[in-house]
Order: structure tokens, then C-alpha cells, then sequence
């Protein structure tokens, strides 16, 4: 049996396709032909909001950064399970994150603690929606109107999931997506920033295009086309857009494929929950959980040695993030909550899940999980 990867590229010929056609004709890179379509086809998901494809969620949670006048002094809440650039964006201008724990159930922000982490600095507040698990955003949304805050929804890994009615990404006054090559539609290195908040699209525009009137120019509202304000080179490369099209139009094959399989693993694996040995994602939740699937053993012995076994078995899996509170450059900060985020981190492990995994590779995976509870029992 070959090697069961944690992740992969989809197979298609599609990619290269798109790519060939853009070196046949300058044209297509000039005009941004793929980026435009990409553009088109998003537009009909986030009707109401205005987009920015990017090179990555890192440089769309850096814009919002830019677009919110953050300064040294204002607080950012955000979890402090989540990956470095949620903190970092607001922390390269001076910001200083407060960090607070996560809910048991849905390993999101624990929207009970928020209001306990709000100082008269707080500017903002991040809902990071973990495995693309939707945070319970009326709530924190109502605690954000309260209190005067924005509230941001770090969608990195939440692409075509919804909280009711509305896409992720599109409750908050921002919002931002990652089409990484590790996340389920994908442009390789790419993401998209959401604006909700129309205050802030005009000068997003601005920024987006290297501090240049550019949008205003090209739709005649102004004669010069000149620099007007700061600018960083945000825009997603013609290259990868060229990959995310063919994904934006597969999107929903990749996403169902990825429920399908994740309801296999829970069924096959739901009976070693029952003994006690690992908890599974709660079953209603599934059906929203696209990015990744996750279990959290009882111990982090157990969790690095079944990674271990599952690696001599030809499986690769691994941990998540490392709660940001207790890494070396967010020890200085403030965290408010008991210390779960860090014990869910160090027994949590993430299974194989990507676009080119069969059945039959996913019964590979639970059998070997299973021995390895058989053989440690
Ligand atoms: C929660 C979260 N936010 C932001 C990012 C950054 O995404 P990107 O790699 O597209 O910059 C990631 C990446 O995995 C993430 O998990």
C-alpha cells in the first residue's frame, strides 16, 4: 500500500490547462482574465460585499489591519487556538492580542469569556471559525454592537459554509478566507478578503492597489490617476488564479467528496468514542466541518503515539496549532480562561482528508486506528 498522505493536490489537468492558456496571450495576464473570473463566480456567493482576491488570508487579515488605523495600544481579541497570522496582522502594527479560550465543543472562541477580555482599548474582536465549524456569531456579533468593537471572522478554513443563511466571512465587518494549498479549494498560495462594513471599501480599494486611485481612475470618477494613500502589494499572482478557477468551479463536488468521507470516519470510528477512548466531533456538527477531521484522545502519550503508529502503518496525521498564550513570542500577552485551548491541543490529531482519498483509504486509516487501541487496550 503506498503512503496514505495527510494532504494532497487535486488530480486534474485542468490547472495546467488554465496555466498554458495564460502564456499563449500577455493579454490574459494584462486584463487578469482568471482573477476576473474567480471575481465573477465569488461575487454570486458574497452578493452584498465587496472582494479582494489576495496572495494568501495572511495579507487579507494584513489589509483589514491597515484599513482599522491599528496602533500600538489597541487590543485585538481573538482565540488562542487559531494560527499565527490572525495574531500577527494587528501585532506588526503594534496591537496587542488578548487571547482567550475555546469552547469544549466547537474548539471556537469561548464567546462566554469575551466580554471578560474587553478594555477600554479593545478594538476588535476575531471569530476564528476552527475546521470551518461556524462560531455562534449572533451572539458575539450582539456583544461587538455592544461594546462599540468590529468584529472580524477569520474564515481561513470556512470556504462554502454557512451560519444559518449567510457564507462565513460575510456576518462580520470583515472577513477573510485562505485558499492555501492546505485548505479544500485552493489556489495554491491565495485568499480573499470580504468587506461587509461598506465604510472601509473605498479605501480598501485604494490600499488594495498599491495606495493608487487606480478603481476610480479606470472607472473615469477621477481624471489622474495618482497615489493617495499607503499601499502593500496584497493581489493574488495570475497563476494561482488560474488554479483556484478550476477549484471554484468543482467547489462543490471537492466540499461533498469531503462530507462523505468525514461521515465514514465517523461511523466507523464512533464506537471507540463510545468506549471511551477518543472523542469525535459532535454528529450534527459534520455536516459543516469541511476542512479537516480531528480526534481528540485522552492523553497527549496516547495521541503522539497513535501519530506514530499510524506513521510506521504508511498514514500521516498530525497535531494543530500550539494555543498561541504559551508559545514564546505570546507568553507577554494577556490570556483569559482555564487552559483547555492547550489541553485539546496537545491530544488532538488530524486524519487524511483531501480531494484524491477513496473509501478504501479511509478503512485503511480506521483499521489501523482501531489496532492500535486493540494493541494498547
Ligand atoms: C485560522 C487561520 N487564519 C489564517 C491563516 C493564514 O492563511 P494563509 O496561509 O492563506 O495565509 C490560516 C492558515 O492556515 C489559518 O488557519
Amino acid at each position: 500500500m503506498g503512503k496514505i498522505l495527510f494532504n494532497d493536490v487535486r488530480k486534474t489537468d485542468n490547472y495546467t490547462k488554465n496555466i498554458s492558456m495564460l502564456f499563449s496571450d500577455y493579454e490574459l495576464f494584462r486584463n487578469k482574465h482568471f482573477s476576473e473570473l474567480c471575481k465573477l463566480h465569488l461575487n454570486k456567493h458574497y452578493k452584498e460585499s465587496s472582494l479582494f482576491l489576495t496572495h494568501s488570508a495572511t495579507g487579507a487579515l494584513e489589509m483589514i489591519a491597515l484599513l482599522l488605523d491599528i496602533k500600538p495600544g489597541d487590543e485585538i481579541i481573538m482565540p488562542s487556538f487559531t494560527y499565527v497570522s490572525t495574531a500577527n496582522a494587528f501585532v506588526s502594527l503594534g496591537a496587542t492580542p488578548v487571547f482567550v479560550d475555546i469552547n469544549q465543543e466547537t474548539l471556537n472562541i469561548d464567546d462566554t469569556l469575551i466580554e471578560l477580555a474587553i478594555t477600554p482599548k479593545t478594538k476588535a474582536v476575531v471569530a476564528m471559525h476552527y475546521a470551518g465549524l461556524s462560531n455562534n456569531l449572533n451572539v458575539i456579533k450582539s456583544i461587538c454592537i455592544k461594546n462599540n468593537l468590529y468584529l472580524i471572522e477569520d474564515a481561513a478554513m470556512a470556504y462554502g459554509n454557512k451560519d444559518d443563511l449567510k457564507p462565513l466571512g460575510t456576518i462580520g465587518d470583515f472577513g477573510v478566507i485562505s485558499f492555501d494549498i492546505t485548505k479544500h479549494i485552493s489556489a495554491i498560495q491565495g485568499g480573499l478578503l470580504i468587506i461587509n462594513n461598506k465604510t472601509f471599501a473605498h479605501r480598501a480599494s485604494n490600499i488594495y492597489h498599491i495606495g493608487t486611485n487606480r478603481e476610480d481612475f479606470n472607472s473615469k470618477k477621477t481624471a489622474h490617476y495618482e497615489w493617495v494613500d499607503l499601499g502593500l502589494k496584497f493581489q493574488m499572482n495570475e497563476l494561482s488564479a488560474a488554479t483556484l478557477y478550476d477549484d471554484l468551479l468543482n467547489e462543490e463536488k471537492i466540499i461533498s467528496h469531503r462530507k462523505t468521507l468525514s461521515e465514514i470516519y465517523y461511523n466507523l470510528l464512533s464506537h471507540l468514542e463510545e468506549q471511551g477512548k477518543l472523542k469525535l466531533i459532535n454528529k450534527p456538527f459534520l455536516k459543516d466541518n469541511i476542512h479537516e477531521f480531528f480526534l481528540i484522545l485522552n492523553t497527549t502519550e496516547e495521541r503522539d503515539a497513535l501519530a506514530q503508529y499510524l506513521l510506521q502503518c504508511n498514514i500521516e496525521a498530525y497535531f494543530h496549532y500550539l494555543p498561541l498564550h504559551g508559545s514564546p513570542m505570546g507568553k507577554k500577552y494577556k490570556f483569559v480562561g482555564s487552559g483547555l485551548c492547550t489541553k485539546v491541543s496537545e491530544c488532538l490529531i488530524r486524519l487524511p482528508l483531501h480531494n484524491n482519498l477513496t473509501l478504501s483509504d479511509i478503512h485503511s486509516v480506521c483499521k489501523s486506528v482501531d489496532h492500535y487501541f486493540i494493541n494498547n487496550a
